[in-house]
């Protein structure tokens, strides 16, 4: 990225681009659009154990592989701590042992997730009260998310105003959970607990790792849907509640660039273009997720982008900010 990503920035390209989108396609709802999908996720073993193996002058690995004691599961589920993992192999690719799992995703997965996060319960049922408890759920979660990033940017020595946001970010999304969970259990779903492992402050990497995958690009996209929920959403009470999430989910996402630039100046060359590459790699997840819409009736009352419309705000998102 070259140009700063900043606030005022963010929120001039967010109106651009819902103001521009498409509106709601009123086609119904096909078996593809709406159920679950199988993606593929993909993480460097050095991103999780920094020390495996060794590596030659040129930087390529050589050696043997460690395993921790759980084997390949515990691997897998370090890898991947809030997904639901279908299979789970380590392989080389371009000379990096790397794992690559098939995860199971349901449709308009965006938001802020902590390492340590247990995957809500599955359920079959659709509706806005569905939708409105997964989104509870995830704005509960990302309270833990940012609680964990204010403590680890403490710990890193992060300057005070990183760290103070990122506090202030955790009592909105207490008060987004709080929200949105009112308006789950007026129509009729229960938001499951937000359940987060907390776990030892991290190395520098792996907190740069997870504030681009989750903040750069899912809280991101996640803020520029907010905006299209704020304008579109056919459910009043969701639409009202929307326009101030979206206000504060744009600040969320400024800090997520806020601190990415921040912790990339202090990363090493090698560790810099692997937090890079999993940002590109989450972006292409990402929109490969977005091929999965809500059901038709789900999208009108909450706002949400039909599949084509999400895929292009992506790309367009994604062209400009990374
Ligand atoms: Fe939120
Ligand atoms: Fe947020």
């Amino acid at each position: 990225m070259e140009e700063t990503v900043d606030h005022d920035s963010l929120l001039a390209l967010f109106r651009r681009l819902t103001l521009a989108s498409a509106p709601l396609l009123m086609t119904s709802c096909t078996t593809t659009e709406c159920g679950p999908v199988d993606i593929e996720g993909t993480v460097p073993l050095a991103q999780l154990q920094p020390d495996a193996g060794s590596r030659d002058d040129a930087g390529r690995f050589v050696g043997e592989l460690s395993l921790p004691d759980g084997g390949l599961d515990d691997l897998c589920r370090e890898a991947f701590p809030t997904e639901v993992i279908e299979t789970c192999k380590l392989v080389t690719i371009d000379g990096e042992p790397t794992i690559v799992a098939v995860i199971k995703r349901g449709p308009g997965c965006a938001g802020r997730r902590p390492a340590g996060l247990a995957p809500a319960p599955g359920t079959e049922a659709t509706g806005l009260g569905v939708w409105l408890a997964g989104a509870a759920h995830l704005e509960a979660a990302s309270v833990d998310a940012f609680e964990i990033l204010a403590g680890e940017l403490t710990v890193h020595g992060a300057p005070s105003a990183l760290v103070d946001a990122a506090r202030a970010a955790a009592d909105d999304e207490r008060r987004h959970a709080r929200l949105m969970g009112r308006l789950a259990v007026a129509a009729g779903s229960r938001p499951p607990a937000a359940l987060v492992a907390r776990r030892p402050p991290r190395d520098l990497e792996a907190v740069a790792n997870e504030n681009a995958v989750e903040g750069c690009v899912r809280e991101t996209y996640a803020a520029l849907v907010a905006w299209r929920q704020a304008r579109a959403a056919e459910a009043p009470e969701l639409r009202h509640v929307m326009g101030g999430i979206a206000a504060d989910e744009t600040r969320h996402a400024a800090l997520s660039w806020a601190v990415d630039e921040w912790a990339r100046e202090r990363l090493s060359p090698a560790r810099r273009r692997r937090v890079e590459a999993a940002r590109r790699e989450t972006i292409e997840q990402l929109g490969r997720e977005l091929t999965v819409a809500e059901p038709t009736d789900v999208r009108a009352l909450a706002g949400l982008p039909e599949a084509t419309e999400a895929v292009q705000l992506a790309a367009a998102l994604f062209a400009r900010v990374a």
